[in-house]
């Protein structure tokens, strides 16, 4: 299986293939079984800008519509990053005179809040209508659409040029690259910055976090293919830096050619890559026989557990725990249920795999004897919150970077 490549035209073939999978946000009630809709799950790297992607896509009004399930307020750890990240900009970028940022897939607003009740003009660009309209209701300001090409035209219009347009776990999800980089170019004032941060593939090798491929991640950016995209369509990436969001992701800064001085650190991220060999397509061959082996011993080790009659549960259905169960092919005869935060996830079925999603009481109802951590980038914050589970003598079981029974 091959393609060209939505960057430069290239050749990708497939390298990594994670089989039949559902919509990894599409958690469905028991009557939408009948309507559930599979893709090969498959990627690879292009011969020539080195972008890592999937082979075949789904259509984005399939994937954001008006009951997206990812709501990005959903957890303190993301709170407080967002937050962060906002005070940053207040300080460094949006410090002059009536400032303008855009956030392009502002989802609920988690970052955009702090933003607003600091009186700074903004605009939020979210396709996905219920998570608009959280945000719309917290005061913020959201045209519900695609972002692409003639929506950078249409904001550089209406509302002038940005200082910043910023996107989190959102840029690798849109397809149309092109589109979207032409529209940076129509909104993006002189001296501006285009700052993504987004999932690293450095560190889905490294920590065999093969759950972060699904449907919704189209690209999977190393700082080598974010430089040759940048330089490709017209800019170029002065800065990259890793952050801890879902386990490690890097925050890439883009800036007009000439316009701001590369930070040391691209320079060293590149050597880095280069050194461990992150755009050699072995790499990727590679890591496929790494995840076979954590799909055998995870099913190995749930059988075990159903032998001995414990039970075990998921914790956290996140749109990883999607790729996970259906790869390894885990249903509700080895895992009866899932627990998650998440009200609009609670009462639905995990995609493909069908196993419930149950509120967070159900794990203290139930107490069962093991939980399999899929919400594994929360650890900290779900195992202080279930300290009682260990205490009662309950164990975590955690496939990243290998199956083991956390102590
Ligand atoms: N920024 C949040 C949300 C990430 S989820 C966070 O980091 O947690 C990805 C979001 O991007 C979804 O809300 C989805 O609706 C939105 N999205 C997808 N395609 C988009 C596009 N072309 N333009 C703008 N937003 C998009
Ligand atoms: P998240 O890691 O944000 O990612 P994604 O869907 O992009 O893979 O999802 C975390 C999920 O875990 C989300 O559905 C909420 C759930 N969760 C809990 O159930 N309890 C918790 O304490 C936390 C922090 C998260
Ligand atoms: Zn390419």
């Amino acid at each position: 299986m091959r393609i060209n490549c939505r960057v430069c035209d290239g050749t990708v073939e497939a390298a990594l293939d994670l089989g039949k999978q559902p919509l990894a946000n599409g958690f469905l009630g028991p009557d939408e079984i009948a309507a559930e809709r599979f893709t090969r799950l498959a990627v690879g790297m292009c011969d020539r800008c080195t972008t890592v992607q999937l082979i075949e896509e789904v259509k984005q009004e399939l994937r954001y519509h008006d009951s997206y399930r990812y709501q990005a307020s959903g957890s303190r750890g993301h709170r407080s990053h967002f937050e962060q990240d906002a005070r940053r900009f207040i300080a460094t970028e949006l410090a002059g005179p009536d400032p303008f940022i855009v956030e392009i897939g502002c989802n609920d607003g988690v970052m955009l809040e702090t933003i607003a009740r600091a009186g700074i003009r903004h605009l939020g660009i979210e396709p996905s209508a219920n998570v608009a309209n959280a945000a719309l209701a917290k005061g913020i300001r959201v045209h519900t659409r695609f972002f692409d090409e003639a929506a950078g035209h249409d904001i550089r219009a209406t509302d002038g040029p940005a200082d910043v347009i910023f996107g989190a776990n959102t840029i690798c999800h849109i397809a149309h690259i092109g589109s979207l980089f032409r529209g940076v170019d129509a909104l993006l004032a002189d001296d501006g910055v285009f700052v993504f941060e987004e999932p690293y593939l450095g560190t889905v090798i490294d920590r065999t976090a093969f759950d972060q491929i699904y449907d919704e991640h189209i690209f999977y950016f190393t700082v080598r293919s974010v430089q040759a995209i940048a330089a490709h369509f017209g800019f170029e990436l002065v800065d990259a830096e890793h952050i801890a969001m879902h386990g490690g992701e890097i925050r890439y800064t883009i800036a007009r050619p000439g316009r701001r001085r590369p930070a040391p650190a691209v320079a060293e991220l590149l050597t880095a890559e280069k050194a461990r060999g992150l755009a050699d397509p072995e790499t990727l061959r590679r890591f496929t026989a790494t995840v076979e082996r954590v799909r055998a011993d995870l099913l190995s080790l749930l059988r075990r557990l159903r032998a001995e009659g414990r039970l075990v549960v998921g914790y956290g259905a996140p749109a990883k725990c999607t790729t996970v169960t259906n790869y390894c092919g885990i249903g509700p005869d080895l895992l009866p249920f899932v627990i998650d935060s998440t009200p609009e996830k609670q009462g639905l079925l995990v995609p493909g795999s069908h196993i419930p999603v149950v509120p967070p009481e159900t794990f203290t109802e139930k107490r069962p004897d093991f939980a399999v951590l899929f919400a594994w980038n929360h650890a900290e914050e779900i195992m202080a919150k279930e300290k009682w589970f260990t205490e009662a003598g309950g164990k975590w079981i955690v496939y990243i970077p290998q199956v083991h029974v956390a102590s």
